[in-house]
């Protein structure tokens, strides 16, 4: 590698390390608060560095890249494995970037094998963006489908696979072939389908013997495994009965396998397998839900809470979500296993929490990603809010700053704007209907809070995005960065608590005249939470541009600058209700003392919750 690209590679790694919230260990509050301060900072010029780095080196080698010797290829690829090698990701966007530059090149050389292995590649970079985005169909489409073209191309080369030499270049045609049935599909069906073929193709002796090299069992193995993890969890999305068989051969196979393994070793098999093996049979008729739930209690039961391996964080986060995932479809089964569902969200948060050195850990991420989707909410144990705030304050503690400052904020612009118009908010029904001055200020303003408080809420899909970023974004990265508007309203909208918030979530990127903004799915005139909508988005900004986000996006004011800047957009961006009064310098000033004095207490808050032990109560 080069100096410059082993230099970028150790700043990534320091990233990662000062990501890590440390210092509540120090001797006192403003101790701590200077420790933060230091610690941005050497973010902030790290960060400054890397896109020097890139801006000096990098992006000039590949605008030429078709000048570039085979040398400087190969420590070019060098280069992005260390970014990213389908499992750790330091920095997937700047490989998908490198990947797609030499991509074109190799096209336009006509350089076969190296076409494929960097499909290969790019769809596995792809494939990262997707998984990301479970549950939401409609958004992921376009990633997902832009993955499943480049191993679409890659596996087209099967019909070569004669004239092809290279092994490693027919293990990742094979591979990629695989990788189709990669993300969400419309129907379990169509991915049962996909991976049937493969299967079919892994297991054609003709192939086998074109490249008796290359380790077919283990291929028809994983392609095994991809089959079992098509097994849907859903009965809206229910299975053919030759669903069900081509899975349960699988399954069967799998789970023997397994079954051998662990009993050599003296150990149990894996969750994961057990549960997919108990599944089967329920979906073929020889069990029933309430013996699959039994089963499950049983794998849940067993998990061990300091086992941090891929299994432990199956059988502690994933395993739970999916039970609670059927007792979503069968809501009857609920009361009978209340206290139960209370004591295994208790033990899956701990769990969360205690969890050592969780940057970096995309398998955790992704289990948590399940458990944000299949909650629920019993009304006697832990509440979705107070599960996303723990979330918070353990995965993404700036985001949790900057989260509590909005709201606090957000809370005290309410109350200047009621004092002069108290009937500000009144399309909100449960606003209208409170007579009292005071009793309508106190709800008003939590309601903004909490508003607040989830408005980001979307950002716990992809935590890495905001704690790893050791550069300025690229388009994909704000792409998918506003998607966390329409993750946070799909999550919060699926349980009674969080429900009202998220109008909140939807809309607060959205440009007050429509211009600009995002989403299209958020429309204004018809949401009526749109003045809390108004204030949430005016208050995020201006938190955002004078301390939060500068790190991702390079625009930094100070506060008199955003508050002049706010006014300018008044009526465009911003309501002009609102940068109305931010025209006059007492409202000014109490806001800027309120991001101040609300953005220490968040502080205040993480220093007292060392992680693991105690979350700050949520309020
Ligand atoms: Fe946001
Ligand atoms: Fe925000």
């Amino acid at each position: 590698m080069q100096p410059y690209q082993e230099e970028y590679i150790a700043n990534l790694k320091e990233i990662s390390l000062l990501s890590v919230q440390r210092g509540q260990d120090a001797p006192c509050f403003e101790a701590y608060l200077e420790g933060q301060r230091q610690r941005r900072a050497r973010m902030e010029q790290v960060v400054a560095r890397n896109m020097s780095l890139l801006r000096e080196n990098l992006f000039p080698l590949l605008d030429r890249l078709f000048e570039a010797g085979d040398a400087q290829l190969v420590e070019l690829e060098e280069f992005a494995a260390a970014l990213f090698d389908g499992r750790s990701e330091l920095d997937v966007g700047l490989f998908r970037q490198i990947y797609r530059a030499l991509l074109s090149r190799s096209r336009l050389r006509k350089s076969r094998n190296d076409m494929i292995r960097q499909l290969y590649w790019l769809g596995m970079g792809y494939n990262c963006l997707c998984t990301k985005l479970m549950g939401l169909e409609n958004a992921a489409d376009g990633y997902t489908s832009r993955m499943r073209l480049c191993f679409m191309e890659a596996a087209a080369y099967l019909k070569y696979f004669d004239e092809i030499e290279d092994s490693g270049t027919k293990g990742y045609i094979l591979r990629s072939r695989a990788n189709v049935a990669l993300g969400q599909f419309k129907s379990p069906s169509e991915k049962i389908q996909m991976v049937k073929y493969t299967l079919k193709i892994m297991q054609d002796k003709e192939y086998q013997e074109k490249a008796p090299e290359l380790p077919w069992n283990r291929y028809i193995y994983m392609t095994h495994l991809q089959m079992v993890a098509s097994l849907s969890r859903s009965r809206e999305r229910a299975m053919t009965p030759q669903d069900i068989a081509a899975v349960m051969e699988s399954v069967y196979i799998v789970y023997q396998t397994q079954m051998a393994q662990a009993q050599e070793r003296g150990e149990r098999p894996p969750a994961r397998i057990s549960f997919s093996y108990d599944s089967i049979n329920y979906y073929c008729g020889l069990d029933s839900l309430d013996g699959l739930l039994g089963r499950m209690e049983l794998l849940m039961d067993r998990a061990e809470d300091d086992d941090y391996s891929a299994d432990g964080i199956y059988a502690m986060i994933s395993l739970p979500a999916f039970y609670c995932n059927f007792l979503q479809e069968n809501p009857e089964k609920v009361p009978e296993r209340r206290e139960y569902l209370d004591s295994l969200y208790r033990r899956a948060t701990d769990y969360a929490e205690r969890f050592p050195q969780p940057a970096e850990n995309e398998t955790l991420f992704f289990a948590l990603r399940q458990m944000t989707i299949g909650f629920v909410e019993t009304g006697s144990g832990l509440s979705y809010g107070d599960l996303l705030q723990r979330l918070l304050v353990r995965f993404l503690p700036e985001m949790y700053v900057h989260s509590h400052t909005v709201g606090r904020t957000a809370a005290a612009f309410c109350r200047i704007v009621l004092e002069e118009e108290p009937s500000f908010f009144d399309d909100m029904d449960s606003i209208r209907e409170i007579t009292d001055f005071h009793q309508k200020e106190d709800a008003v303003s939590d309601y903004a809070m909490k508003a607040g408080l989830f408005h980001d809420m979307g950002k716990i899909s992809f935590p890495n995005l905001y704690s790893l970023t050791a550069r300025q974004w690229f388009e994909e990265e704000y792409e998918l960065a506003s998607l966390h508007t329409q993750i946070g309203e799909d999550r919060l909208s699926r349980q009674p608590s969080t429900r009202p918030y998220a109008p909140v979530a939807l809309g607060h990127h959205a440009w007050y005249d429509g211009s600009g903004g995002y989403p299209d799915s958020y429309v204004r005139l018809e949401c009526p939470y749109r003045q809390m909508v108004d204030i949430i988005g005016l208050v995020d900004w201006l938190d955002n541009v004078t301390y939060t986000t500068h790190r991702y996006t390079g625009m930094k004011k100070t506060f008199p600058e955003a508050v002049r800047e706010a006014i300018r957009l008044g009526g465009k961006r911003f309501s002009p209700l609102l940068t109305g009064r931010l025209e006059d310098p007492a409202v000014e000033r109490k806001l800027a003392e309120a991001l101040e004095g609300s953005r220490r207490e968040a502080y205040r808050r993480l220093y007292e919750a060392f992680p693991g032990r105690q979350a700050p109560a949520p309020r």
